[in-house]
């Protein structure tokens, strides 16, 4: 509840803000100036791509909530357009909140989306709305049309605060179906819609999914996956190949976690596997700085598209005077491990046109206490990938089986918190110093470290750890950490940091695991941030090879 705090004193005024430009990204997609939150309603149109937005005009706290719009063909470079729903009637009076995009047939977009009627109850009194394009000639889609016989959707009296962010809907047994977040005292829930018309909806008897203690889910998302392959499926894919992905962005912990799992059509159910659970101790997309993200299918592709939002770490005064405060992180390719346990993310590779002048470095020594400085690059905007190869496994400390049991939060703070980068440990800790200033007075390290279990099985974390990221003592700098499914049987490990100014997003193992940091430096800046490979593990490691590119500045908005 306290996300959804209106800060009325800010929001009246912000035109004459000078936009501070000191941690704004290079190619990581913002507006010019102001609050963003959730990406909304993406979808390819007629030759480009559309990326919807919670943004407020007025200010850089949350607030006034209006769907403002990008377009564009790669996704990295994107041409602002003027916001395409915004309050004007009784049935979003007081906010256009999160939602999604439907291509019903004949390739015709229909957006549902949360309106706010009435600021009572907090955060507020929700219903759920449609627009759909007023010319569907225009691949911009810059006008939407808001019918008046919205909205199509009404809360129960239990849960008109809670009741928000329709889906995209799927298509089977001749109905159209969505689900919407909710939450009941404690229990976390998604509650299935279906219509034959897209118009009249009819709530299920039962929720889609449901779990107890894990508060309000908002911005549920579901969809298929194919177990073959790495190409994306539509919404409405049915099929013995095909598994599906739930998610829920927890409002108590802010985090978005996703479990993996079956489509029951006779229940109109979903039913996760057994091998991830609900909740916090699931698995996260991003076990860092992401939230109230969204996935689309890309016909053009054949993709799945992931999108999410990171808020800022420095407090709400610092982003009032830097005039800004919300980043999307790069679109990410979601695809199933073969493994079907989990899912596998990669940048999209239209990122990739970015790179510039480019570095590589192979079989290099890295011992005990090294840092070696990757020189001939801009560090403060970069694209880092690395292989590094270890002799001897036996010197990884030992594991901690209760470490098994601990959420992701734990994890970050209890491990990589507690054995920091410079705390010397046997294989490991060794990875990058990015945004480094020139004496290590600030820096943030995103490294491994390897354990060892009792029955001699190897567990790799990967960190990402905020603490030594900047002298300013207010911001909020926290240790993140996963743990990365891999057999270590080839002694490799893999590692790629995209480094932007004030945002860090790292992949280990071909995205297995991810962990995107925002930090805010006051040395390592511009020209003087640099980027080392560093170990401080008893047992010496080799950079196999490593490629680093500066990144060119993407036109953003
Ligand atoms: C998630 C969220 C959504 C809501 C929107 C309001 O960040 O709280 O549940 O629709 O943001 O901006």
């Amino acid at each position: 509840m306290a996300f959804h705090k209106v800060y009325l004193n800010y929001q009246t005024d912000n035109t004459n803000v000078k936009v501070n430009q000191a941690h704004r990204t290079g190619y990581h997609f913002q507006p010019k100036k102001n609050w963003i939150n959730d990406p909304n309603a993406p979808m390819y149109y007629k030759g480009f791509y559309h990326l919807f937005y919670q943004y407020n005009p007025k200010g850089a706290v949350w607030g006034n909530i209006v769907w403002a719009h990008s377009v564009s063909t790669d996704m990295i470079n994107w041409i602002p357009l003027e916001p395409a729903i915004v309050p004007s009637k009784p049935f979003d009076k007081y906010g256009c909140w999160s939602g999604s995009a439907t291509l019903l047939p004949g390739d015709k977009p229909v957006i549902l989306y949360t309106g706010i009627i009435n600021l009572k109850p907090e955060p507020g009194h929700q219903v759920q709305n449609y627009a759909i394009p007023a010319n569907y000639s225009d691949p911009y889609l810059r006008k939407w049309i808001k019918p008046d016989n919205n909205p199509i959707i009404k809360p129960t009296h239990e849960n008109v605060s809670s009741f928000r962010d329709p889906t995209t809907a799927w298509f089977n047994n001749g109905h159209w179906k969505i689900i919407i977040g909710s939450k009941h005292d404690h229990r976390g829930i998604a509650y299935l819609y279906r219509s034959r018309d897209f118009v009249k909806w009819t709530k299920a008897k039962h929720p889609f999914h449901t779990k107890r203690d894990t508060g309000m889910w908002e911005c549920p998302d579901f969809y298929p996956v194919s177990s073959r392959g790495t190409n994306g499926l539509d919404t409405s894919a049915l099929g013995n190949d095909v598994k599906y992905v739930f998610k829920a962005s927890l409002d108590m912990t802010r985090y978005d976690y996703y479990t993996i799992g079956k489509y029951d059509l006779i229940k109109d159910k979903y039913v996760p596997d057994n091998t991830s659970v609900d909740g916090w101790a699931g698995l996260r997309y991003d076990y860092g700085n992401f939230y109230a993200s969204k996935t689309f299918f890309d016909p053009v592709k054949k993709r799945r598209i992931l999108t999410g939002w990171a808020n800022e770490s420095s407090t709400s005064n610092e982003d009032i005077a830097k005039g800004w405060a919300g980043i999307h992180l790069i679109p990410r390719k979601v695809w199933l491990d073969p493994n079907e346990n989990k899912l596998l993310q990669w940048p999209i590779r239209e990122l990739e046109n970015l790179r510039g002048q480019k570095v590589h470095l192979t079989n290099v020594k890295v011992n005990k206490g090294d840092a070696i400085e990757v020189k001939g690059i801009t560090a403060v905007q970069a694209d880092v990938d690395v292989t590094f190869t270890i002799s001897n496994l036996d010197k990884a400390e030992p594991y901690d089986e209760k470490w098994a049991r601990f959420p992701a939060e734990d994890v970050g703070k209890s491990i990589c918190g507690i054995r920091g980068a410079t705390i010397e440990g046997g294989v490991g800790p060794f990875g990058l110093l990015t945004l480094a200033s020139t004496r290590l007075q600030e820096y943030t390290p995103v490294f491994l470290r390897v354990f060892k279990t009792a029955d001699k099985k190897y567990k790799v974390l990967l960190c990402s750890d905020a603490t030594p990221s900047s002298l300013n003592q207010n911001e909020y700098k926290p240790s993140f950490g996963g743990f990365v499914d891999v057999d270590l049987a080839k002694k490799k490990l893999s590692l790629r940091s995209l480094i932007d100014h004030s945002v860090i997003e790292s992949f280990a193992e071909g995205g297995k695991t991810i962990i995107s940091s925002r930090v805010y430096p006051t040395l390592a800046t511009g020209g003087n941030a640099h980027l080392y490979v560093f170990n401080n593990g008893s047992e010496t490691i080799t950079i196999k090879s490593l490629e680093a590119w500066s990144m060119k500045t993407a036109h953003i908005n």
